[in-house]
Parts: C-alpha cells; sequence; structure tokens
C-alpha cells in the first residue's frame, strides 16, 4: 500500500497555463484520473475551470462570463483587490482553486469539505479584469484558533511582497473578529520564511515605538499575533529573558535597530480603512 501510495504521488501535470503566464508546477496534485494523462492543462483564470486542450479554453473564454473571482470583494486599494469566496456558495471554484494550490504546496492536504472553508483570494486588476496573484484559506470555524489554513502567492508573483501582504490580511480579520490567530501546522520552509519575517517585523516596530516597555500578552492584543508565536520569534531574535521563573522582554535598542535592519523591506502594507468586512456568522 505504502508503495502504491509513493508511486501516485509522482508529479502529474507539469506545466499549466493561467492568464498569460506559462506556469512550471512544482508537486502533485489529486486532479480527476481523466486529467492524468496530460502534461499541460488550461486554467480558465476567472471561474479556474480546467480544460486538456487549448482550443477548449479559448471556446471557453468566449462564453465564461466571469471578470473576478466569484464571491464579494472586501479590500480595494489601487489596483490591488481581494475577493471572500464561500466554499459552500461556490463549491466548484473552491475545488478548482485547491486542485490548483496543491500543484505548489507540498505537504497539505487540501481535499477537505470546501463549503467548511472562506477563500481570501487577491487581484491584481486592469481593463480586462481582475488577475489572481496568490489566496490564502481560511477555516470558518477553528477550534485551535488558525486563521490561515493554507497560502499561496503564484509563481509569476513571488517575491514581490504578496506573501506578507496575504499573512498581514490575515491578521487584520483576525483583529476584526477580536481574537488572536496562527496559522494551520505544518509551515514549508517557504511559508515559515514568510511567517518569521512577518513576525519579525510587526513586533520590532512596536518594540521600538515603546521602548520595550511591553507584555508579550499586549503584543499579543495589539497584533492578533498568538502569544505562542511571540515567544518564539523574540527568543530567536534572543530578546527574551527567563527570569524569577518568566518570560520578559530585554529590548536593547541597539539591539533592535540591528535586527530591524537585517529584516528587511516592510513590503505591502494593508491599508485597513479600504477593508470592509464582517466576520463570518
Ligand atoms: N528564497 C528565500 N527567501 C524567500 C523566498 C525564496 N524563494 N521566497 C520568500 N522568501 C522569504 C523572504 O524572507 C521574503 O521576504 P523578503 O523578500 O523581504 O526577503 C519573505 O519570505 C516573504 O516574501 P513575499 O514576497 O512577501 O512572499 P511571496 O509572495 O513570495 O509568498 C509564499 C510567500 C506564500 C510562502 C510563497 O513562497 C508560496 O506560495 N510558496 C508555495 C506554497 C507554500 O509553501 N505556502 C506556504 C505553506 S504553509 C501554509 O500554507 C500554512
Ligand atoms: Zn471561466
Amino acid at each position: 500500500l505504502r508503495e502504491h501510495e509513493e508511486f501516485t504521488k509522482v508529479k502529474n501535470i507539469a506545466t499549466i497555463e493561467l492568464g498569460r503566464y506559462e506556469i512550471e508546477t512544482w508537486y502533485f496534485s489529486p486532479f480527476p484520473p481523466e486529467y492524468n494523462d496530460f502534461l499541460k492543462l488550461y486554467f480558465c483564470e476567472f471561474c479556474l475551470n480546467f480544460m486538456k486542450r487549448k482550443e477548449q479554453l479559448q471556446r471557453h473564454m468566449r462564453k465564461c462570463d466571469l471578470k473576478h473571482p466569484p464571491g464579494d470583494e472586501i479590500y480595494r486599494s489601487g489596483t490591488l483587490s481581494m475577493f471572500e469566496v464561500d466554499g459552500k456558495k461556490n463549491k466548484v471554484y473552491g475545488q478548482n482553486l485547491c486542485y490548483l494550490a496543491k500543484l505548489f504546496l507540498d505537504h497539505k492536504t487540501l481535499y477537505y469539505d470546501v463549503d467548511l472553508f472562506l477563500f481570501y483570494v487577491l487581484c491584481e486588476c486592469d481593463d480586462r479584469g481582475c488577475h489572481m496573484v496568490g489566496y490564502f484559506s481560511k477555516e470558518k470555524h477553528s477550534e485551535e484558533s488558525y486563521n490561515l489554513a493554507c497560502i499561496l502567492t503564484l509563481p509569476p508573483y513571488q517575491r514581490k511582497g504578496y506573501g506578507k501582504f496575504l499573512i498581514a490580511f490575515s491578521y487584520e480579520l483576525s483583529k476584526k473578529e477580536g481574537k488572536v490567530g496562527t496559522p494551520e501546522r505544518p509551515l514549508s520552509d517557504l511559508g515559515l520564511l514568510s511567517y518569521r519575517g512577518y513576525w519579525t517585523r510587526v513586533l520590532l516596530d512596536i518594540l521600538k515605538k515603546h521602548k520595550g516597555n511591553i507584555s508579550i500578552k499586549e503584543l499579543s492584543d495589539m497584533t492578533a499575533i498568538k502569544a505562542e508565536d511571540i515567544l518564539t520569534t523574540l527568543q530567536g531574535l534572543e530578546l527574551i529573558q527567563y527570569r524569577k521563573g518568566q518570560h520578559v522582554i530585554c529590548a536593547d535598542p541597539k539591539v533592535l535597530d540591528r535586527h530591524l535592519k537585517a529584516a528587511g523591506r516592510g513590503g505591502l502594507d494593508v491599508d485597513v480603512s479600504k477593508l470592509i468586512w464582517t466576520p463570518y456568522k
């Protein structure tokens, strides 16, 4: 059984066409069996339906009436828009998105019920429509206080700050819910790098402003970052000492400045005044 499992998990689809990009895939994704003999699949960039031949896609594009992800536009700033898609109301879209995402996600099981998830799809918009650059998914109700299940920036858009934007967005939603959140584990290498970068920058900025006079609990209340994630981030930066049975933040201004410099660019910011959203009920 084990061998069979390994065998079937060999990467199947080698490339996909999506909008104006041809993208090489990274991992196996469990497309329905009739697609498995095809090295290349053609995606409609709006409804994410996928096809085996270019002509099929061309025919589809003439009649597909979507120009953006289905669902509500909850954020718009300049040419960037975020759409919230309910997996229960848009089941096929949710499933298509999961098939697509799995091509770039190694360790995730994505085949649970899309009904239980909301999908936040980030787009660059122009006169031809809203083009997906990445997304994250979120459970409608999480007992483990997860505020993000899976995150992806499509390869042509990576390393431009969209990943950190998506992460920041997930915490803005948590702030509106009045809850702390944390990403579902395990994190991929790139996921961990992106989260560590985000946590580091957010926490260092606040520590600098407050000259270090702040507790982990207060940091957590301000940022919606779970206390454990704050502790591991600050421990990694060697800003925590253990005194009389308690973790205390020791933020020497010189050390803060050194870390801030090393933390690199801040990236794209979420403009909270442009987020129009109420938590899922
Ligand atoms: N090499 C080295 N560092 C990298 C790389 C890379 N290829 N990619 C990202 N990073 C690090 C950098 O520190 C970067 O910050 P910097 O550019 O300021 O140095 C930081 O991560 C984030 O960069 P962004 O541009 O904001 O992120 P990006 O848009 O590239 O998206 C993401 C990051 C979503 C993790 C992307 O790499 C991706 O989609 N990977 C494939 C899917 C995946 O692994 N998702 C996470 C799984 S875990 C989970 O879903 C809970
Ligand atoms: Zn379509």
